[in-house]
């Protein structure tokens, strides 16, 4: 394991050091609280359709072929997605510069990440000072606030993540003296910038080395807790399996507060719903990480001769354990159980049910507290894991363009980072810049990433660079077949699905844009964002032309 600081040479200390900083960054919020919300939200088990067909048809090939490039970007000096694509896309500019677009959207998506990693952390910490009562320990981080999050009634569980967020008005956060949120978020975005700051060994790959067992211990503890509850209010309808039920059935009725039938939502509705599939394939991206920067980032640190099909199998295989079993088995079933099918009505927003409904369920759960400890400890961890992951294709990136050392990289792209943070923080009315942010880069733009880095993978790198690298280094059998599967059935299933939504949707979305000055202002941002990064994507490929790549005595792009 080498430790040169310009992070050209910077490894990866093991092969199960890599899978587990992938897995930590594919397992995140995005498993706990953005999956069960979209289930819930796109017709519940009828969701699990477009979701099962992006997973193999797109995700499994992709992920296979993104940890492939990533390697070859390595073993040609790069790290960066621009780079990366720089080296695959023949050394044309064009390609560097559409590498700027899978650097910046982690970047961007990492800017509000951080915020939501924050809430984690109040609320783990908001807990603890409860399940430290019996010791004689007591805190609370807000003032009049019983420690342990213990409210009378529903709303008060609602006024709670409001004021914590700020969602009643824009600049909320900033007018209180000292806002443990911003605190709470300055805390989230130091550990980010030490952890990078240390580089892929060092940092990233220590932590997730420690985190990821204790995400698993405090997952299946909990798992196990939701499982063996009991009916609690004995009434009919609200057992473990009707939670399930709830989650998984693909037509199934929607009952009122009485427990009447009021609707019922049929599976062909929702499947001929292009919002829908756009959901179901970008929660696939976004969960795995790929197509967005990470991957290949990540997959560029592994030495030559690492495997990557069976890396790329075991960290997604992991991810998928934690997001359908895990992630769908724990939070709205328990709420079902505890709230009834009045409960949906928290599921519209996947930070409705983790802050606000499963609050109100750990309030009526015996030893509550704990379990409310338990629950958000594991999604802080998670969400570092993942966070870390989203700069890293920028401190990347800095380090090769304007010849950065890796320390003073991290720095600049925590710096630049927190300033996007700064903007979603203001802006919490609604939580208008976060959703903003969420929607287009993490639901729109995966699928068109996606999109270019299939043309970039399969018609510009080409089938048989693919091949050889996948050969290179293979403990298992190397799945050639993912070639084929991305040309002829991925991309076309991409481009409907783009094609679909857009002819549907499209137009409602940018209505939104064109009412809203909050969005108009996050759009420019994000505008902004990405012309900053295409600038460096220009000065990289410029650089590049003029000094033949002084880093690649490893590289021997046709292996
Ligand atoms: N996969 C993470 C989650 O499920 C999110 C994530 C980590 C991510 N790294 C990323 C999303 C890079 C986009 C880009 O929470």
């Amino acid at each position: 394991m080498s430790r040169k600081s310009n992070g050209t040479r910077e490894n990866w200390g093991s092969q199960l050091g890599v899978i587990l900083a992938v897995s930590g960054s594919a397992v995140g919020l995005g498993n706990f609280l953005r999956f069960p919300g979209q289930v819930a939200n796109n017709g519940g088990g009828a969701f699990m359709i477009p979701y099962v067909v992006s997973l193999l048809i797109v995700a499994i090939p992709m992920a296979t072929a993104e940890w492939a490039l990533g390697r070859f970007g390595g073993r040609c000096g790069f790290h960066s997605p621009v780079g990366i694509y720089y080296s695959a896309g023949g050394r044309k500019a064009l390609w560097g510069a559409l590498g700027a677009l899978t650097t910046v959207a982690p970047f961007i998506i990492g800017m509000y990440y951080v915020f939501i990693e924050a809430w984690c952390l109040i609320y783990a910490l908001q807990y603890l000072g409860g399940v430290l009562a019996p010791l004689g320990l007591r805190f609370s981080l807000f003032q009049g606030v019983d420690a342990g999050l213990f409210f009378e009634d529903a709303a008060g569980y609602e006024n709670f993540f409001g004021a914590t967020v700020g969602i009643a008005k824009d600049g909320a956060l900033f007018t209180q003296a000292a806002s443990t949120t911003l605190l709470a978020t300055l805390a989230c975005v130091w550990i980010n910038f030490r952890l990078t700051y240390r580089g892929v060994s060092r940092g990233i790959e220590w932590f997730c080395k420690m985190a990821s067992p204790l995400i698993l211990v405090c997952a299946i503890a909990v798992i196990i807790r939701v499982i063996t509850l009991d009916n609690p209010s004995g009434i009919p309808g609200r057992s473990f399996l009707d939670g399930l039920g709830f989650m998984w059935n693909p037509s199934r009725n929607v009952l009122n507060e009485s427990g009447e039938v009021v609707d019922r939502i049929n599976v062909w509705t929702t499947l001929c719903d292009p919002g829908v599939w756009l959901a179901a394939t970008s929660q696939i991206f976004f969960s795995i990480s790929i197509c967005l920067g990470a991957v290949c980032t990540y997959a560029s640190y592994i030495q030559p001769r690492g495997d990557v099909a069976l890396s790329s199998l075991a960290s997604t295989a992991t991810n998928e354990l934690c997001e359908v079993a895990f992630g769908g088995l724990m939070s709205i079933p328990a709420a079902i159980m505890f709230l009834g099918p009045v409960a949906a009505g928290g599921f519209a927003s996947s930070f409705a049910l983790g802050f606000v409904v499963l609050p109100n369920v750990f309030g009526l759960m015996p030893l509550g507290q704990f379990w409310g400890f338990l629950f958000f400890f594991l999604l802080f961890l998670a969400a570092i894991t993942s966070s870390i992951s989203m700069l890293q294709p920028m401190v990347a990136l800095f380090q090769e363009t304007l010849s950065l050392t890796r320390e003073r990289s991290a720095l600049l792209s925590s710096g630049l980072n927190m300033l996007g943070t700064g903007v979603v923080c203001w802006f919490t009315f609604n939580l208008g810049a976060l959703d903003v942010f969420d929607f287009w880069v993490a639901n729109f733009l995966p699928l068109v990433a996606a999109i270019l880095q299939t043309i970039l993978i399969c018609f510009v790198w080409g089938s048989t660079s693919l091949r050889s690298e996948l050969a290179l280094g293979a403990r298992i059998k190397p799945p050639y077949f993912v070639v084929n599967i991305l040309k002829f059935v991925s991309f076309p299933y991409m481009l409907l699905v783009v094609l679909f939504w857009g002819w549907r949707n499209m137009g409602s979305r940018v209505q939104e844009v064109v009412d809203s000055r909050v969005a108009q202002a996050s759009l420019a941002f994000i505008g902004l964002s990405l012309v900053l990064t295409l600038a460096l994507a220009i000065v990289l490929s410029k650089r590049r032309q003029k000094t033949p790549d002084e880093n690649n005595e490893t590289a021997s792009p046709e292996p």
